[in-house]
């Protein structure tokens, strides 16, 4: 597959925090991931530790034979982390400390003297950057100009308007992937990919290095298990790559 698959497992600390204790162990089930096929393991710690906390961070890093990739917004203590685990790739996220769940990419003009720095701290220390954005040309431009390898376009928009247009809501994600492209960046995607949308996605942008996929894939788990629904988003993923000459 041309298209690697990662897995995010900050819903399945969710649960585990639920209760206390260890059930889920988040260990085992990215170790697992990895055996059931997952080409990298996706963490977002956030500043209050409600899913993914800093420790297990450290934990999983020695264990994991895929591409570990950290998310998060580089505030100093993300910073110390990401330095210190030395992840395969960290993906800066500028999100809120009391938001939800990711919901938008960088003003990366407005915030171009805090990411230039964090990239080059970050590059320095041999680690790939991403920079989550959403499809405005302008930002995916300046995170070029900044020296980040990659972007990660967020893809919200594109879930929700996907089942009413299919062209339409994939049209933005199509322009900006060719920008990155010609501005010299890799691209990865994520937020709200499923098992309905993924493909599509890959198949009318098959440049995208990675997908980086946890809400809805942990939610299919509860229902084909965690070994057949990696599969399942694996078969999605290579159907794509396939169909494209
Ligand atoms: N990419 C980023 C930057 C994210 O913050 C998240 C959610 O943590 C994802 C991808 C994965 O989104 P989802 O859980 O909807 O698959």
């Amino acid at each position: 597959m041309k298209t690697k698959l990662s897995v995010n497992i900050n819903k399945v600390a969710t649960i585990r925090n639920a209760r206390g204790g260890n059930i889920p162990d988040i260990v085992q089930v990215a170790m697992d991931c990895e055996k059931f096929g997952a080409q990298g393991i996706t963490v977002h710690p956030r500043p209050d530790e409600r899913h993914i906390r800093y420790s297990d961070v450290y934990a999983l890093r020695p264990l994991l034979t895929t591409e570990f990739n950290i998310e998060g917004n580089p505030t100093s203590r993300f910073m110390q982390l990401v330095l210190d685990v030395k992840p395969h790739q960290a993906t800066l996220v500028p999100d809120a400390a009391d938001t939800l769940t990711s919901d938008s990419g960088w003003d990366v003009v407005a915030h171009r003297d805090l990411l230039t720095d964090v990239i080059k701290a970050l590059k320095q220390a041999g680690i790939r950057t991403s920079v989550f954005t959403g499809t405005d040309v302008r930002m995916i431009e300046a995170a070029a100009a900044i020296g980040t390898d990659r972007v990660e376009l967020y893809t919200g928009p594109y879930a929700r308007l996907f089942p009413i247009d299919r062209e339409a809501s994939v049209a933005p994600f199509v322009q900006a992937a060719e920008a990155a492209k010609a501005a010299g960046l890799d691209v990865n995607a994520g937020h709200d990919l499923n098992l309905t949308n993924l493909k599509f996605f890959i198949k009318s942008i098959p440049c995208v290095k990675e997908v980086s996929i946890g809400h809805a894939l942990i939610s299919d788990a509860l229902y084909f298990g965690l070994q057949q629904t990696i599969r399942l988003y694996g078969e999605q993923i290579a159907a794509a790559d396939s169909d494209t000459p």
